[in-house]
């Protein structure tokens, strides 16, 4: 099969193939869950490869694990390592303090471990993932399936009195049946559209019995690499307020598309 990648797919390749360029022989790397962090995965594997860079990496998902060992990649768990020297992953939104929305994947939980223990987190993300303010994406919440419902309602009230424009919360599905995180929990989305406040908001889910972990990433994401369809990459340093533009080439990205198609 033929094909040319997407200019999404393209800004995605392009900012996880400038994050892998941070990664160093003997570090311990967190590896996101994701299609951004697919592309992190597959290159880092290429650099094994290719030039014999030793890495440890510690996954967030059983879905990346997997791809991490076909692509060469020595994986260990979060225990084994201990703590990490950098985590790269993607995200569902990005704000200008570089707090974030994740849990797309539903692999949230995994995900705020591995990048609390780890010096460093970089978000690699395409433009369209920056916002102004956060919650137009639904806001992932893992909860244990015991009771979800009430769960749900709790969440429900206590978003009444949150500043945010919406209230309401949604199990997600997988078919028929509710989405299984690898952890067994079941990950509710909630509608809210603005979010004024994210740091109060994550602390107040996080009291609500049945709650596992919510997807606002505060204060933990370093760094960000934004990429465009064009080749183009930026990369912010929120704790040196730099920004650094880039080019990467896209060529490389359409044969591995191609490979991976046939
Ligand atoms: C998974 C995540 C992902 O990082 C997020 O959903 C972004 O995914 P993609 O890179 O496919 O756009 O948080 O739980």
């Amino acid at each position: 099969m033929t094909g040319e990648l997407s200019p999404i797919d393209k800004a995605k390749y392009v900012s996880a193939y400038r994050a892998a360029e941070m990664v160093q022989d003997g570090m311990r790397v967190g590896l996101g869950t994701g299609s951004t962090a697919a592309w992190l995965v597959r290159r880092l594997g290429e650099r094994v490869r290719d030039e014999g860079l030793k890495i440890k990496g510690v996954p967030t998902s059983t879905a990346t694990a997997q791809l991490a060992r076909e692509v060469g990649i020595e994986v260990v768990s979060l225990d084994q390592a201990g703590w990490l020297d950098l985590t790269i992953d993607g995200a569902d939104e990005f704000d200008g303090e570089l707090n974030l929305i994740k849990g797309g994947g539903a692999a949230l939980l995994q995900e705020k471990i591995v990048a609390t223990a780890s010096d460093q987190m970089v978000v690699i993300a395409d433009a369209g993932k920056e916002v102004e303010a956060l919650g137009a994406f639904p806001l992932p919440v893992e909860v244990i399936p015991f009771g979800w419902q009430t769960t749900r309602t709790l969440i429900e009230e206590a978003l009444d009195a949150m500043d945010v424009l919406g209230t309401a919360a949604t199990l997600r599905m997988n078919g028929e049946a509710p989405t299984v995180t690898d952890e067994g929990n079941h990950i509710l989305d909630l509608h809210l559209q603005r979010i004024g406040n994210p740091r109060q908001l994550a602390l107040i889910l996080n009291q609500v019995p049945g709650v596992v972990e919510n997807g606002l990433f505060i204060d933990i994401c370093d760094k960000v690499v934004i990429g465009h369809g064009d080749g183009r990459v930026e990369l912010r340093d929120i704790n040196e307020g730099t920004i650094e533009l880039g080019q990467v080439g896209t060529d490389e990205a359409d044969n591995l598309f191609s490979d991976l198609a046939d």
